[in-house]
């Protein structure tokens, strides 16, 4: 299928940027952790033409799914924070390249969004900072989820594990990842709405998980600076997301535990799923537990699955492009 526009107009100057998937709670960092991927990744050509805001908008690579509607897409809304952010009343033109399988659970409209809000600043010659880029994409993000959750917006933009504190000011945290991690995703052919795998969880914990929850997100946060993978694998657990929504993806707990059978060091549902990441110790290592994934998909949901192979994306989003 070939892009759709709502409107064409002629062109300027132009910045294209890629930002990744990224896999976001890692266990027990519900809404507050996330680790981007070297690919997939999505891409965004921000372009300056004549007019005044949003001029056009176009997506290609997603059957026709993504809304091209500037108040309804990810990208164009923060595209859009980042016109409102500078004061800014320039035409542009925006082209979405989905890359991000949706609803996939590997942060696709924050990708996108993440592109849009760089592109734009690019092109306007902007400066903003990253927290102010990272806002700008917020406001897309949040209308994919219906929720304010940065954690995969994050890392997409500042690249590597971060940590996003909730709340107010906007505040991430860099983590180191220790060299040799590779991460095995398994991306079944299956699809779950962030949305309604939100709405499942309801608005309390019982204080007993919320134990194992922070004590397990701070174990985890120590494990990453001291590269200890003992307590990698003791942390990445999640006692609270990850029970609820198990059964949105048909054979996710076999998925899981053959990875941890094939070797992986910990695994569990990326994001609000239906992709099951794997942390593992090399390349080999990620191989194994991406075949052993993908071959479990098979045989509990009959389902084939892609598989990404990649090491944390350090750089984040980048620019591709400047015309
Ligand atoms: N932290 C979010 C959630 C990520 O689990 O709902 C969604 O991709």
């Amino acid at each position: 299928m070939g892009p759709r526009a709502f409107s064409t107009d002629q062109s300027g100057g132009s910045v294209r940027v890629f930002a990744p998937a990224s896999v976001s709670n890692l266990g027990p960092g519900f809404d507050i952790f996330g680790l981007a991927l070297e690919r997939p990744g999505d891409e965004v050509v921000v372009r300056a033409v004549a007019g005044t805001g949003i001029v056009s908008l176009s997506v290609t690579g997603d059957g026709g799914r993504v809304p091209t509607d500037p108040l309804r897409n990810a990208a164009a809304l923060a595209v859009q924070g980042v016109l409102d952010r500078l004061g800014s009343d320039a035409g542009v033109a925006i082209e979405v390249r989905k890359g991000i399988p949706l609803a996939s659970g590997l942060g696709g409209s924050a990708a996108s969004a993440v592109a849009g809000a760089v592109a734009a600043d690019a092109l306007l010659g902007g400066g903003l900072d990253r927290i102010a880029l990272l806002e700008c994409a917020l406001i897309g993000e949040s209308k994919g989820s219906g929720a304010d959750h940065a954690d995969n917006a994050a890392p997409s933009l500042a690249g590597g594990f971060v940590l996003v504190l909730p709340g107010q000011p906007t505040r991430m945290v860099k983590l180191p990842t220790p060299p040799e991690m590779v991460v095995a995703v398994a991306h079944p052919a299956l699809e779950v709405e962030t949305l309604g795998a939100r709405v499942i969880l309801g608005e309390t914990i019982p204080l007993a998980a919320g134990i194992r929850q922070w004590g397990n997100a701070a174990g985890l946060v120590a494990a990453f600076f001291e590269g200890d993978w003992e307590l990698i694998a003791r942390c990445v657990r999640d006692a609270v997301a990850e029970p609820a929504r198990a059964g949105l993806v048909p054979g996710f707990r076999r998925v899981k535990a053959s990875a941890l059978a094939a070797g992986a060091v910990a695994a569990g549902l990326s994001g609000s799923g239906p992709s099951v990441f794997a942390l593992c110790r090399g390349s080999l290592a990620a191989e194994t537990a991406a075949a052993a994934m993908a071959e479990a998909f098979q045989l509990e949901a009959g389902v084939e699955s892609d598989i990404v192979i990649s090491g944390a994306n350090a750089a984040g989003a980048r620019i591709l492009e400047t015309e």
